[in-house]
């Protein structure tokens, strides 16, 4: 009787409480950011394009305001050259900022920013001249400082340079590298140490590329890299593991650990960040959205049983701003919202993370 009472009431009190959050279903349990942290890690996190359009849809911000989910962010472009450095010698910081701002008004959340040194969006005034090797230089050297030393620890770390190697682990081309050689590498390492003393803050400093989430020459072209920087005694912390896969061949849990290893046991960390799972066929089926949890799930966990793995990040978490279809027609369907084109329902793959994250067997991968 008392105990039937009890349970009335309580109810009745859910009943009378009308769901204030419109959003509720978008924010509910599990929480990506406090089970990543309850293993150990630094965040599960996310790439923002903003300033942009997002920052009119409520639903969007809501989800990327919400610590529980995102610990962490990443600016997508508004910490790239172009953007920071838009004419020469003359640097925009207002975008970064406010991507800076949105981490800290929410939980005091972590930012890698990104990126310093990469062959695309860099400004036209860089890419319209003849440089020499020592003028080029002198014009990394500048944009490193003034931005190392601007965003200071508001930046967890830095990918300093960006995507530097082919597929097959030869230097891949770009203004720096086709004008400098490859002493381009080692100096921006070096001035981006430099311009992290220059501050006095703790502030780590990351080597980032795709394809090299897995073993091969790409992955055997990071270790050549991370060895000569140490050589060199010049400062890396860690290796950032984009882990951008298609589904259905995405590589294996076990390909994973073994690549991550190849990184640990070179005394770096190594971090996933820039995670999504596109399909190749749109629209995509029941069994393909399985197979996608699987490879969600298997790229999760090889962070999570790695102790020198610090964190997560997806590449934006709705496919609705995905930069996929924009870069890849006809692919998509990559991130962990928006399934069926519904813009924030999540996906089998949001679920996937969340066993992942927590130590489970997945719950949504069907036969994978
Ligand atoms: C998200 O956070 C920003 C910055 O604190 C705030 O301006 C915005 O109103 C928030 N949006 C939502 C939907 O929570
Ligand atoms: C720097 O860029 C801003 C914004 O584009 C512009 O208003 C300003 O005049 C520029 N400053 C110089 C010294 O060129
Ligand atoms: C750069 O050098 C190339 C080849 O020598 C030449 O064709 C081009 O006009 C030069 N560009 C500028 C902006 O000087
Ligand atoms: C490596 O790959 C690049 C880009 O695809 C290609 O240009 C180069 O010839 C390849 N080098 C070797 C040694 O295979
Ligand atoms: C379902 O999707 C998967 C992965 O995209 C694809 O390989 C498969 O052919 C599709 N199955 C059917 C019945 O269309
Ligand atoms: C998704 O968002 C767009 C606006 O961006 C809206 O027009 C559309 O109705 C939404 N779709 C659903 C299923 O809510």
């Amino acid at each position: 009787m008392h105990v039937l009472l009890v349970v009335g009431t309580l109810a009745a009190l859910v009943a009378a409480v009308p769901s204030k959050n419109p959003y509720a279903s978008a924010l509910a349990p599990p929480y990506l950011n406090l089970l990543a942290k309850a293993k150990g890690k630094l965040w599960f996190g996310t790439a923002t394009d903003i300033p942009g359009v997002e920052q009119q849809d409520q639903e969007y911000m809501s989800i990327l305001n919400d610590s529980k989910i995102f610990g962490q962010l990443t600016p997508a472009n508004a910490m790239k050259f172009q953007f920071t450095e838009p004419e020469q010698n003359n640097f925009t910081y207002a975008g970064g900022q406010e991507v800076i701002d949105l981490a800290k008004q929410h939980g005091n959340r972590y930012v890698r920013c990104h990126n310093l040194v990469w062959v695309t969006e860099v400004s036209e005034w860089v890419l319209d001249r003849n440089w020499t090797a020592e003028a080029l230089t002198e014009v990394m050297k500048n944009h490193i400082y003034n931005v190392v030393t601007h965003f200071g620890d508001s930046c967890y770390s830095w990918d300093v340079v960006n995507e530097a190697l082919n597929d097959n682990g030869t230097w891949a081309p770009s203004v720096w590298f086709d004008t400098i050689g490859p002493e381009y590498f080692y100096k921006a390492y070096q001035f981006a140490e430099e311009a992290v003393k220059l501050t006095g803050k703790d502030i780590k400093l990351y080597y980032n590329d795709y394809n090299i989430e897995y073993p091969g020459p790409k992955a055997t072209g990071v270790v050549g890299l991370v060895k000569e920087l140490k050589r060199r005694k010049l400062k890396i912390d860690g290796v950032g593991l984009e882990t951008h896969y298609e589904v259905g061949t995405a590589p294996s849990y076990e390909q994973q650990i073994e690549a991550s290893k190849m990184y640990t046991a070179l005394g770096v960390d190594i971090a996933r960040t820039e995670l999504d799972v596109r399909f190749t066929q749109l629209p995509y089926n029941s069994s393909g959205l399985a197979l996608q949890a699987k490879e969600y799930y298997d790229a999760v966990k090889s962070c999570v049983d790695i102790r020198q793995c610090i964190g997560m990040t997806v590449w934006d978490f709705v496919d609705k701003y995905s930069w996929v279809p924009g870069t890849f027609p006809g692919k998509g369907g990559a991130d962990i919202y928006g399934l069926g084109n519904s813009n924030y329902t999540r996906k089998p793959a949001y679920y996937a993370v969340g066993d992942a994250l927590a130590g489970h067997p997945c719950s949504v991968c069907g036969h994978n």
